[in-house]
Parts: C-alpha cells; sequence; structure tokens
C-alpha cells in the first residue's frame, strides 16, 4: 500500500514538475525571441501571461511540485536520514525550492531583475538535486 501511494505522490510530483520546469523551458527558448520578432504584440502577451488561468497553473504546478517533493521524501523516511548525502540533498532541494515557489506565488520585497534571473537558474539545480536522490545521493 506505501508503495502504491508512494509511486502516485512520484508521478504528481513529476507531471507537475515537468509542467512547470517545461513552461520556463518553452518561454524562455521558443515563445520569448518570437515575441522579439514582433514587439508589438510583446508587452499584451507577456502581462496576459501572469494573471488569470495562466497564473492559477503557475500557482498551482509550483505549490504542487514543492509540496509533494517534500510528501515523496517524507513517505521513504528521509526525515531520520537527514545526516546522509540524500538527506542533504533533499534539504537543499527543499529549501530552494521553497525559495523559488515564494517568490513566484508572494513575490520578493523590491523585485530585483537579479531574483527573476535565480528563478529561472533554480530549475536546473533543482532537476540535477532530483538525479542525484535517484542515485542515492
Ligand atoms: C523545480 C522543482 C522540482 C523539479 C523540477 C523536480 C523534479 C523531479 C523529478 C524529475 C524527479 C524524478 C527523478 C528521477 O527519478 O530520476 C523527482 C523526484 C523526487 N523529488 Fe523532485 N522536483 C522538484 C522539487 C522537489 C522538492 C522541493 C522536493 C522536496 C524537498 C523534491 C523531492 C523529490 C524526491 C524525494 C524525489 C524522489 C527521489 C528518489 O528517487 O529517491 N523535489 N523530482
Amino acid at each position: 500500500m506505501l508503495l502504491l501511494v508512494t509511486a502516485i505522490v512520484q508521478w504528481l510530483h513529476v507531471i507537475f514538475a515537468i509542467y512547470w520546469f517545461g513552461t520556463i523551458l518553452f518561454t524562455r527558448m521558443v515563445l520569448f525571441p518570437t515575441l522579439r520578432r514582433i514587439p508589438e504584440h510583446e508587452t499584451a502577451v507577456r502581462t496576459e501571461m501572469v494573471v488569470g488561468p495562466a497564473r492559477r497553473l503557475t500557482v498551482i504546478a509550483s505549490t504542487g511540485t514543492v509540496a509533494l517533493g517534500i510528501l515523496r521524501g517524507a513517505l521513504t523516511g528521509v526525515w531520520s536520514d537527514l545526516a546522509t548525502p540524500y538527506g542533504i540533498t533533499y534539504l537543499g532541494a527543499l529549501v530552494i525550492g521553497l525559495l523559488m515557489v515564494s517568490y513566484i506565488t508572494i513575490g520578493w520585497p523590491n523585485g530585483r531583475p537579479v531574483y527573476g534571473k535565480l528563478y529561472v537558474a533554480g530549475f536546473p539545480v533543482m532537476f540535477t538535486l532530483m538525479v542525484a536522490m535517484r542515485f542515492g545521493y
């Protein structure tokens, strides 16, 4: 039973993460460069992307990814193994994940542009930490 619950939680965690990270890859590599070639629409499209349904999906995917990731670790007992390489990676991911989700949901004071860059840089870092955990680190 625990195995089934863990598999479902991991499935949900990864699908939420695919959506969240996927939107970053698609917007940075395809959408934003395309919009720069049609500047008359750029501001309108970028404004619409951070309100309404698009915004709601980002909030759901980001909080869902982090909450399910924390639960996924808890289900296999990481809280009693925090001094191991796996536990340390988990704690690192937890801190970075919470910072990323707080940035994108509630925002940080005096919104400096560097925060946005750090947020985007967080994705490859988190992805690497996830694969490391898969191999026991
Ligand atoms: C941007 C945020 C995140 C992304 C893109 C992400 C992505 C992934 C992916 C793709 C996997 C499957 C890895 C594999 O099987 O090789 C995974 C597993 C996992 N994730 Fe995340 N994740 C994120 C955030 C978090 C957070 C915040 C936590 C909790 C602190 C977390 C905890 C876990 C755990 C415990 C696993 C299972 C590792 C294992 O195989 O033992 N994740 N994640």
